[in-house]
């Protein structure tokens, strides 16, 4: 890892990505979960909500003899994992699993599921794609406005130490000024507001992740593409921005040397193509049957270990749906093709 100066985008795609030393891709690293907990490592619940979100799928696409369920940024395999592990023989003889991911293929996976390491080729999949935090780990470019008000480039070196670089310009600063409007100061001189901005304001750029979630659409001929995250929307970015890392399961200070994950939340409204749905994770789980209710004290006195296990599960029910944690993430839906549109409305097939 060299010390040099370079923007975030860049200083993070080698600490999370270099061939040899990447925080994901170092051979023999514990993965994600050795990290952080995301959604599917909460609770099995959450792979059976894709697993019905896939039976969902099925059905709309008139039960193909092949169905795909693709899912981007697939870690150690942990979801294709679960969802082969609940869903009814008939429809997993006919499933085609397949995880696209960085990392190496992790010794004694399921050998029905096809790894590989780039996404597949536009207009080749039908079935669901599901990318469950994955957008946030798409390297980006952080900006930050100097004394004068001006967003610069944020240089950065693999010690963490950061200056500012030039002005932000070209499709960058463009992608800035539709997304992510920094919010000026609200001073006033002779009773007339500045509308200048303050200092040290600072935004991550998405346009690498819009890109990033369109080439991912583009590999659907038909079906669903899901991309879950933590979100936040154009008229509420943190003004600060929200780059961070994570090392043995702690929040750090994002340092791009390979030594932690570098992670921001995702402007999911910016990805989304024109037909796109966006829904909470709340509210996507709790359409896919997945809520957070206690089982009936009843339940104890007939089947006491029954009673147990229902309370288990209602509280990961409960954790994937909290809308101060899990359940506060976006879930971005873009049907291709017309017959999965709708699937997780009210009444959704
Ligand atoms: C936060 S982990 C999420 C893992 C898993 N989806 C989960 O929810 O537990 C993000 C994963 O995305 C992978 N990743 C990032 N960019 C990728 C890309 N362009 N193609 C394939 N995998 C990618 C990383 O290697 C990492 O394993």
């Amino acid at each position: 890892m060299t010390n040099e100066w370079c923007g975030w985008r860049e200083a993070t795609e080698r600490a999370l990505y270099g061939p040899d030393d990447g925080f994901y891709t170092r051979p023999g690293g514990p993965g994600p979960a050795g990290h952080f907990r995301t959604s599917v490592h909460v609770s099995g619940l959450y792979a059976g909500a894709v697993a019905a979100l896939l039976r969902r799928v099925d059905t709309a696409l008139g039960h193909p003899d092949e169905l795909a369920l693709v899912d981007v940024g697939a870690g150690r395999g942990e979801l294709l994992t679960g969802v082969l592990a609940v869903l009814p023989g008939e429809v997993a003889g006919r499933l085609r699993p397949c995880a696209v991911e960085r990392a190496a293929r992790p010794r004694d996976l399921d050998p029905r599921i096809d790894w590989r390491g780039e996404l597949p080729a536009p207009g080749s999949v039908t079935g669901l794609l599901f990318a469950n935090e994955w957008l946030d780990n798409v390297p980006v470019d952080v900006v930050e406005t100097d004394a004068d008000g001006v967003p610069r480039r944020v240089l950065v070196r693999a010690d963490g130490t950061e200056r500012l670089g030039g002005p932000v310009d070209g499709a960058d600063a463009e992608w800035l000024r539709r997304w992510w409007a920094l919010p000026p100061a609200p001073d006033v001189i002779g009773g007339t507001a500045t509308g200048a901005l303050p200092p040290g304001l600072r935004a991550e750029i998405g346009r690498p992740r819009d890109e990033a979630w369109a080439q991912a659409v583009r590999t659907l001929r038909a079906g669903l593409a899901v991309a879950a995250d933590y979100a936040h929307e154009r008229g509420d970015r943190p003004p600060f921005g929200t780059l961070t890392g994570f090392r043995d399961g702690r929040e750090v200070s994002p340092v791009p040397d390979g030594s932690c994950d570098i992670t921001a939340h995702v402007a999911l409204d910016a990805c989304a193509g024109p037909s796109a749905e966006r829904l909470t994770q709340r509210e996507a789980l709790r359409a896919l049957g997945v809520d957070g209710r206690r089982p009936p004290l009843a339940l104890a006195a007939t089947d006491p270990s029954g009673y147990v296990r229902a309370l288990g599960s209602a509280g990961s029910a409960a954790e994937l749906t909290d809308p101060a944690g899990l359940g506060g993430f976006g879930w971005l839906l873009e049907p291709v093709g017309g017959a999965c549109a709708g699937l997780l409305a009210a009444g959704g097939a």
